[in-house]
C-alpha cells in the first residue's frame, strides 16, 4: 500500500512539471469518472487540460495521440498496450491487466492487488489526484481533491468491482471508508438492484436480471402478483417503502431464487452494501452509486461521454440530456436481450456464444452478454460478437466461480485475438477484443481451447 501511494505521489510530481496535458480515457462509467477526476485536478493545479474519450487504444488511435505531441495522462486505459506507447510522454492510471510495469504507471496489479476488484480506473486516478496540488495556483494547498472521492466510487461500482462480494474490498474499501468518515458517502445494506432511487418497485424488480429469477425478471404480471400477495404498492419507489415491506420483498425474492435452484452465491449477492452519495438529491440517479454509473454508461456508450462528464461536474443541462440517453440505453438493453432470446446461445465445449451482428451496438454488447449470462449455462463463459467500424467487437463475461476454477478471460481473449490478427484484454471476469471480420470461427476455436486449458490447470 505504501509503495503504491509513493508511486502515486511520484507520478503526480512528474505530471505537475507540465503546463499542458491531454487526458485520454475509456468510454465507460469508470473511464468517465477517472477522466473527470484527472481533468478537474489538472485544471485546479493550473495545468491546461484537454480530454479525449476512446473506445480502445489501437494503433490508429495511438498514432493520432502521438501526433498531438503533448504529455498524455491515460486513465482507465493504457496498461494493456504500454509497449505501443513508445514516443509518447505519458502517465497511466489504470487497472486493466498490464503488459508490464513502468515507473509512470499506477496499476494495482503491479503492487499485488487485483485490479478487477480492489481498485478501478477511477479510484486509481483518484489516488494520484490527491497528490496533484500546486502551491503556485489560486487554490494553493487548500484543495486536496477529496471532493472527487464520491465519483471515484461511482467508477469502481460502474466496473462492478463490488459485485463479487456485494461490497467494495481492498483499496477501494479504504477509499469508500474515507468517504464515509468525511460525510460524503453513506454505506447501507440493501437490495443490490438498479433503480431503487428512481423507479417504481414493480419496474425495479422486472428489469433486474442479476440473478435472473424465473417468473419475476422480465415478467410484469409475475411481479405485480408477487407484490400484491405481499401487500406492497407496486408503484412507489423502493426508497419510499417501509422497512418491513422491504424485508417482505427481499425474503420472497430469496425464497423464489432458492426454489429455482439459483446458485447460493448469486442469492447472497442480492443483498449487500449500497453506496449513497449524501450530497446528491434523494430520488435522483446521482444519489446511488449503482444508478449513477448506469447513467454515465448511457452517455459514453452512445458517443456523448462529455455529457457524462458534465453530470459528474454537476451540470444541470448535462443531467437532463443524460436522462434522455438513459431511456434510450434501457430500450437498447432490453431489445438486446430480446434479440438473444430469439437467436439463442450456441454452446461449444468450454464456452457459449452469440453473434449480434448489427442488432446490438458494439458498445453495449458486453453489458447485454453479462445480463444474458444468468439465463445461459453458468458453467461456461459467454462470448458475444457485434459488428463495429473497426472489425468485429468481442465481449466476454465469466462468473466468479469460473474465475476461481482458473478462467482468466483477459489472457484468453488476448491470446485468441492476437492469433487471428486482433487485439484484446481486460480482466479475469470480463474482457473484450476486436478481431478482423470473418475470423469469428477461428477465434472461437482457439478461445474454446485456451479456456479448456485454463480450466484443466
Ligand atoms: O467492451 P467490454 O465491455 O466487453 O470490455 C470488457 C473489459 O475488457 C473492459 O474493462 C475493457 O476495457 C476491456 N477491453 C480491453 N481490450 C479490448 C476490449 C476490451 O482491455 N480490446
Ligand atoms: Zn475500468
Amino acid at each position: 500500500m505504501n509503495e503504491l501511494l509513493r508511486r502515486a505521489a511520484e507520478i503526480a510530481r512528474q505530471i505537475l512539471k507540465h503546463e499542458e496535458v491531454l487526458v485520454v480515457t475509456h468510454i465507460d462509467a469508470d473511464g468517465i469518472t477517472a477522466g473527470t477526476i484527472a481533468h478537474t485536478s489538472l485544471l485546479r493545479a493550473g495545468i491546461e487540460s484537454r480530454i479525449k474519450f476512446v473506445k480502445q487504444l489501437d494503433e490508429v488511435e495511438i498514432e493520432t495521440i502521438k501526433d498531438k505531441n503533448t504529455f498524455v495522462w491515460f486513465t482507465d486505459i493504457g496498461s494493456g498496450v504500454i509497449d505501443l506507447l513508445e514516443g509518447i510522454e505519458f502517465a497511466i492510471t489504470d487497472h486493466h491487466v498490464p503488459q508490464r510495469s513502468h515507473p509512470m504507471q499506477l496499476n494495482p496489479h503491479d503492487f499485488g492487488y487485483d485490479g478487477a476488484f480492489e481498485l478501478s480506473g477511477a479510484t486509481t486516478t483518484y489516488l494520484v489526484s490527491r497528490y496533484l496540488r500546486n502551491g503556485t495556483t489560486l487554490f494553493d494547498y487548500e484543495i486536496d481533491n477529496s471532493d472527487l472521492l464520491p465519483i471515484s466510487i461511482v467508477g469502481a461500482v460502474g466496473d462492478l468491482q463490488d459485485s463479487r462480494w456485494g461490497m467494495l474490498k481492498g483499496l477501494n474499501r479504504e477509499i469508500v471508508m474515507e468517504g464515509k468518515r468525511k460525510g460524503q458517502i453513506e454505506i447501507i445494506r440493501d437490495l443490490r438492484f438498479f433503480g431503487k432511487q428512481t423507479r417504481p418497485v414493480a419496474k425495479m424488480l422486472e428489469y433486474n436480471s442479476d440473478p435472473f429469477i424465473p417468473g419475476i425478471t422480465g415478467n410484469e404480471a409475475g411481479v405485480l402478483n408477487l407484490l400484491d400477495s405481499l401487500g406492497v404498492d407496486p408503484w412507489v419507489r423502493w426508497i419510499d417503502l417501509e422497512i418491513d415491506k422491504k424485508r417482505k420483498v427481499v425474503s420472497a425474492l430469496v425464497g423464489l431464487a432458492m426454489d429455482f435452484g439459483i446458485p447460493y452465491t448469486s442469492i447472497l449477492r442480492m443483498v449487500g452494501e449500497c453506496y449513497i452519495l449524501i450530497n446528491e438529491e434523494e430520488g435522483t440517479e446521482k444519489r446511488d452509486a449503482m444508478e449513477f454509473s448506469t447513467l454515465l454508461n448511457a452517455t459514453a456508450r452512445y458517443n456523448e461521454a462529455e455529457v457524462g462528464m458534465g453530470v459528474c461536474l454537476g451540470d444541470v443541462r448535462a443531467y437532463r440530456r443524460a436522462r434522455t440517453l438513459l431511456q434510450n440505453h434501457r430500450r437498447n438493453l432490453s431489445d438486446g436481450i430480446k434479440f438473444v432470446d430469439r437467436e439463442g446461445i450456441e454452446e461449444l465445449e468450454n464456452i457459449q456464444y452469440f453473434h449480434a451482428r448489427d442488432n446490438i451496438p458494439d458498445t453495449i454488447v458486453g453489458i447485454v452478454a453479462g445480463m444474458c449470462f444468468y439465463k445461459g449455462n453458468r458453467e461456461k463463459p459467454i462470448v458475444a460478437f457485434a459488428e463495429s467500424d473497426k472489425g468485429v467487437k468481442v465481449s466476454a463475461r465469466a462468473t466468479y466461480r469460473l474465475v476461481e476454477k482458473g478462467v482468466h478471460l483477459a489472457k484468453a481473449l488476448k491470446k485468441a485475438a492476437e492469433s487471428v490478427g486482433g487485439v484484446g484484454g481486460g480482466h479475469s471476469v470480463a474482457a473484450g477484443a476486436t478481431i478482423p471480420e470473418g475470423k469469428e470461427d477461428e477465434f472461437l476455436k482457439i478461445l474454446d481451447r485456451v479456456i479448456g486449458e485454463q480450466l484443466k490447470r
